[in-house]
């Protein structure tokens, strides 16, 4: 095999590559700009440092546009910058979930994840690269401030231009390359065998088979599965269709993925995901409805007519049930953890079992030390993010099992355990308004006027009312963290205004959009005995409150959000 030469190529850096929340996302056509993307490959090989010597990576995504071409180059890169092998899922595909759970079982280096998530895809929409570690989480933020400093000061980056990568996806199997006398390996893997073996060993398949299918005595678990044409089309064959023997035309639906989503926008909520649920509607013979977002990390969970479980709720509940799933009763239950603007459900019922709680900034890399420190088994996001330490990322397929998993345990509907759950703990109602794509200076400015709001320290002990309710500051801040693990510090997380009764209003910036800003106010409220009310009623003064407060309508110009969930 002859040698393949590697060059050098003379670059100029760009000062946008600061990876936000998760990872760096932007439109397609900035990554296609010369170098854009060579760039930002070339500084998380730096940010490795020589540890990338003769490492292997995990390579995959949720196939989006752009994937090809971006994997492409990432072989080439890691080829003349001595990676000894990568391993890519097949046609580029691969869930963050599942990349997550194949760094951790090959215990390679780490991984780099080709995806924006839940944002709309193709030509015109958005692309996405974020790295993630050894322990198959997203990299912590000393990691990604460091890629954003290289990016700042990069001149040039190595690859092997000759290195023929066309079609090297799309075949299963390994090639071998020799790059200036050095082997480098590409290996092309199923992307789903891996994840699906972890998802036996989790769960009791065959007691979710007889859900599904129903037995002699029970009639079948009618579900139906939305993968709003991304990623988790491929798992959701393999597991729920060949394995639990669910319907392929009864039960599932886009589960092709495409490149484009369909144009659609794959972020399962009720206004982006509303096809499944007019169709729970339409049809009272489907007992449970779950949607799932581009990249396969995010879930929404619906009963019966579209009956809707709250984020933070669904977190609780699975809290409250998870000894009937075999891996916990195996690996035994931890402590649980939330974003801090999920609502505090899952709180009261780590109180109730004795657990440790914690509360950690928005995004899932704030979890990744409490659980490999064995201090954290379950934890969520109001975002419709829910997962555990199986893996180091929310993991929307394991959410629906974990959920069929209580209700065949509990032999309940989704409504009935939601109730139940209520009765027990009482209620905490939660409300976001996002405000996308605002324009950026009047929201920062908004932002800076809450922040001079609570330095005047003339918030706190302040009564507010609305409707027919008053709520009295009891706190205000913006919220801070310090990882009880290696003690680093995230300020400046979210403008908190902390009511005497346990109500919340918080106000964030999107680190994730690729363009203006996105505005989020977060809004909850607790009731002890009145939880069967209907929650936009319920939070409507607190939201009013929220609007007021900020100076939303004023500052951004709207007068209505562009998403409530
Ligand atoms: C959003 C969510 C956050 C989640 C992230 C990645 O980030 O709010 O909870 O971890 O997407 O899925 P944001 O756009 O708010 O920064
Ligand atoms: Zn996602």
């Amino acid at each position: 095999m002859a040698a393949l030469q590697s060059v050098v190529v003379e670059t100029t850096p760009f000062d946008d590559q600061k990876p936000g929340t998760s990872g760096l996302r932007k439109k397609v056509k900035v990554f296609m700009e010369k170098n854009y993307t060579e760039n930002f490959i070339q500084c998380i090989l730096d940010a490795l440092g020589d540890k990338v010597k003769g490492a292997t990576l995990v390579v995959g995504g949720d196939g989006r546009y752009f994937s090809k071409p971006a994997i492409n180059t990432i072989i080439r890169i890691a080829s003349a910058n001595e990676v000894s092998k990568l391993i890519i899922g097949h046609l580029g595909i691969y869930s963050t979930p599942a990349v997550s759970a194949i760094i951790r079982q090959q215990k390679v280096l780490g991984g780099i994840v080709l995806t924006a998530s839940h944002n709309p895809g193709g030509i015109r929409h958005d692309f996405g690269i974020k790295y993630n570690i050894e322990n198959g989480g997203p990299a912590p933020d000393y990691i990604t401030d460091r890629i954003y400093d290289l990016t700042r000061k990069i001149k040039q980056y190595k690859i092997t231009p000759a290195l023929e990568t066309d079609r090297i996806i799309d075949v299963l199997g390994t090639s071998k390359f020799n790059v200036e006398g050095r082997d480098f390996t590409v290996e092309i893997i199923d992307s789903t065998k891996n994840y699906v073996n972890l998802m036996k060993e989790i769960f009791d398949f065959n007691k979710l088979r007889a859900l599904i299918r129903g037995t002699e005595s029970t009639p079948p678990f009618n579900i139906l599965l939305d993968s709003m044409n991304g990623v988790t089309g491929v798992y959701v064959r393999a597991i729920f269709v060949d394995e639990l023997g669910a319907s392929p035309d009864n039960n599932v639906c886009r589960i092709v993925p495409l490149d484009n989503f369909g144009e659609i926008h794959p972020d399962p909520n009720l206004t982006y995901a509303k096809d499944l649920v007019d169709k729970l509607q339409a049809d009272n013979n489907y007992d449970f409805g779950a949607a799932f977002d581009g990249d396969g990390d995010r879930n929404m969970i619906l009963g019966k007519n579209a009956f809707f479980v709250t984020p933070s709720d669904s977190l609780a509940v699975l809290a409250n049930n998870l000894e009937c799933i075999p891996y916990f009763k195996k690996h035994g239950i931890h402590g649980f953890a939330r974003s801090m603007p999920t609502a505090a459900a899952v709180d009261r019922v780590a109180a109730k079992l004795g657990k440790e709680i914690f509360e950690v900034p928005t995004g899932w890399k704030y979890f990744g030390n409490l659980m490999d420190a064995g201090r954290l088994s379950l934890c969520g996001e109001e975002s419709f993010g829910t997962g555990s330490d199986h893996i180091r990322e929310k993991d929307g397929i394991w959410a629906v099992l974990a959920w069929l998993s209580v209700i065949e345990h509990k032999r309940m509907s989704v409504e009935e355990i939601l109730k139940e759950h209520w009765k027990i703990y009482g209620r905490n109602y939660f409300t976001r308004y996002d405000y996308e794509e605002c324009e950026t200076q009047p929201a920062n400015e908004m932002m800076k006027q809450l922040e001079g709001l609570i330095a005047s320290g003339t918030l706190v002990g302040k009564s507010y009312s609305a409707g027919n309710k008053t709520y009295k500051v009891e706190k205000a801040d913006n919220f801070s963290y310090v990882d009880p693990i290696d003690n680093s510090v995230a300020k400046n997380q979210g403008i908190r205004i902390l009511f005497e009764d346990g109500s919340r209003l918080i106000y964030r910036l999107s680190g994730t959009g690729s363009s203006g800003a996105t505005v989020r106010v977060y809004i909850e409220c607790y009731e002890k005995e009145n939880v069967l009310s209907d929650a936009q009623v319920m939070l409507k003064p607190l939201v009013d409150i929220g609007l007021q407060i900020s100076q939303l309508k004023k500052f951004t110009g709207r007068e209505e959000p562009t998403v409530i969930t």
